[in-house]
């Protein structure tokens, strides 16, 4: 298996903080950014105004989380192209919606992960998995950066590796250095994280230390 993905998570409501946070960030792979309307849950980040505007580093995968009630909308105002990850909650579109998202992504020369709240049921999933880029189970419940992991959800990373053993799966939330080896024996193999990167004084060796650590376990 390729090396574990650790995306430093971007919570941030001012174009200013999320430049701040991008540029703190230099050895990131892939940026994720969470990205909330006030309606799917109770917070509002920026925006689909600003990020629509902004100079990501060319090199750096941008994983777009939508924690928002109409995901469409949003991923027809977003940035397209190669380097888009959009990650969409299964609980905020319906199974005809979910076929269409397939088509409208890839339409944008972008790929596609499914999203999966903590006591929502894998069922779902399983006839929408082909073509799609990965999964992330939230290991919160989303709404807000430096809550507790909730160990309970990884008996759903164990059944989802147990079906597909070459599957990306992420976890996102609560995610630090005592949580990851005990979610890379469940079966996660990429994973989001604000605290851990950006709660620590210098974020860069923060993410560097996190990084080591992820692939030392995996081994
Ligand atoms: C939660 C967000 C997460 C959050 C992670 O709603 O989707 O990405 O920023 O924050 P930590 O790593 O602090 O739990
Ligand atoms: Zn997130």
């Amino acid at each position: 298996m390729s090396a574990v993905q650790i995306a430093p998570a971007i919570l941030c409501y001012t174009k200013e903080e999320l430049a701040h946070r991008v540029a703190a960030v230099p050895d990131a792979h892939t940026l994720h950014i969470d990205i909330m309307d006030g309606k799917f849950v109770n917070n509002t980040t920026i925006g689909t105004d600003v990020l629509a505007e902004f100079h990501f580093p060319p090199d750096k995968e941008i994983e777009y989380h939508l924690m928002v009630a109409d995901p469409i909308k949003f991923i027809e105002a977003l940035p397209g192209g190669k380097n888009s990850i959009f990650e969409v909650h299964i609980e905020s579109v319906d199974e005809r919606q979910m076929a269409g998202l397939q088509k409208l992504v890839a339409k944008k020369g972008s790929r596609l992960a499914w999203v999966v709240n903590p006591p929502t049921m894998l069922d779902k999933l399983e006839k929408h998995l082909a073509g799609v880029e990965h999964v992330l189970l939230m290991t919160v419940n989303p709404g807000w950066a430096g809550q507790s992991y909730i160990s309970d959800v990884e008996e759903k990373m164990r059944a989802l590796r147990a079906h597909h053993p070459h599957l990306t799966i992420e976890i996102d939330g609560g995610v630090g250095p005592t949580t990851i080896p005990r979610a890379i024996k469940a079966g996660a193999n990429r994973f989001a994280a604000a605290s851990a990167v950006f709660g620590q004084k210098d974020p860069n060796a923060a993410l560097q230390g996190i990084i080591r650590l992820a692939n030392e376990r995996k081994k």
